[in-house]
């Protein structure tokens, strides 16, 4: 068996399904992205195309999670958006170099983004979903983070 480049693991569970499974797939979508980036070929293409779909997927997920802290009024939604939206910043800065063929070091993106998503997890996210956990023990939290509602 090839050895995947992210793997999910439950000590990253954060104890909120609707995260948990919106992070395992934003791993399964690097492991794309890094599988694109060892591709030969239409390596360039592959790639941005790859990144853009990378892109898409981590703004929607940031976009649930903040809209459960909105939801809850969370003491620590400025630090955590803050987080999102500096990880963002530098992902646009670095795709949008890509574009204009500035630079060409997807390694470098791919693992930027893996180290990332992991320390954000254990430490940020963790720290949300423990909140969330609390709250549930004392309050109607299934309807708060449904994502339809
Ligand atoms: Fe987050």
């Amino acid at each position: 068996m090839v050895e995947k480049f992210m793997e999910w693991d439950d000590r990253l569970s954060v104890g909120v399904p609707i995260i948990d499974q919106q992070h395992q797939r934003l791993i399964e979508i690097t492991n794309d992205l890094y599988d694109a980036c060892r591709q030969s070929g239409e390596i360039y293409t592959g790639f941005v195309t790859a990144l853009h779909e990378t892109v898409d997927y981590v703004g929607y997920h940031f976009g649930t999670e903040d809209k459960i802290m909105r939801r809850i009024n969370y003491p620590e939604y400025a630090l955590h958006k803050k987080e999102h939206d500096t990880f963002v910043k530098e992902v646009l800065k670095q795709m949008h170099d890509y574009e204009n063929e500035k630079i060409y070091a997807p390694h470098a993106l791919v693992r930027y983004l893996k180290d990332w998503t992991l320390s954000h997890i254990a430490l940020t996210d963790l720290k949300l979903g423990t909140y969330l956990v609390n709250m549930k023990k004392s309050g109607d939290l299934e309807k708060i983070i449904d994502p339809k509602s």
